[in-house]
């Protein structure tokens, strides 16, 4: 596999967004999982949904507003205040723990990341990481207010690079977006951290993975 440059999808490829259960089990005791699920299956849903629908806002609102859906979901009062305090968590997710130096070794390509992330939230989550250095650019939806998987996004990721799909390998956890960026043309790797079920939309990536530290011996 030739690849030039390597653009990673953000929240469940690089970070880990079920780091939020801490903070939840703080203010629920015994939900934190529960609500850490429900709330990102709203989050996606409310994008692929706000897209359809031609009604963008950004992915600090959705993620708002998915939490409100989870904690009133299950029956769950809770305050400004509490929200967010959990809101905020999304500005300080844990990078997975192979992440940093596996980004190290990488970095010899042209790196970056594009996300369905504002550019506010993406930028802090990276600072706050420490990982600003090893990318090249962080590109967001929030240009085109519309979320991925439509095919723009992934343009809009080639374009801001000025790099070939043919040459690129994209890289995500989410099946979705991994069928998204295989329709567009990306070679694409899934990190399949959990052992998931890949979806069934009629296309397959190059290459899957349990972690980027097999990635290295996997492209050229
Ligand atoms: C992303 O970072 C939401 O995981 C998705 O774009």
């Amino acid at each position: 596999m030739n690849v030039k440059s390597i653009i990673f999808d953000a929240y469940g490829t690089l970070f880990d967004v079920h780091s939020v259960v801490e903070k939840c089990e703080e203010f629920f005791p015994g939900k934190g999982r529960q609500i850490s699920e429900i709330w990102r299956q709203k989050q996606l849903e409310y994008t692929w949904l706000r897209s359809l629908m031609g009604r963008y806002e950004d992915f600090w609102s959705v993620t708002n507003d998915s939490l409100v859906f989870a904690l009133k979901s299950l029956q769950l009062d809770s305050d400004e205040e509490i929200r967010m305090s959990l809101l905020n968590q999304y500005l300080q997710l844990n990078p997975y723990p192979e992440v940093p130096d596996a980004l190290e070794e990488l970095k010899i390509r042209n790196l970056a990341i594009l996300s369905n992330g504002s550019p506010d939230m993406l930028n802090t989550l990276v600072e706050n990481a420490g990982l600003s250095h090893l990318f090249t650019a962080v590109i967001s939806v929030d240009q085109l207010k519309i979320y991925k998987p439509f095919m723009g996004v992934y343009q809009l990721g080639v374009a801001q690079l000025g790099v070939n799909r043919e040459d690129t390998l994209f890289i995500t956890s989410n099946p979705w977006d991994a069928s998204g960026a295989k329709t567009f043309g990306f070679q694409v790797a899934w990190i399949n951290r959990f052992n998931n079920q890949f979806d069934e939309l009629g296309v397959q990536p190059d290459i899957i993975i349990k972690s980027l530290d097999e990635l290295k011996a996997k492209i050229r």
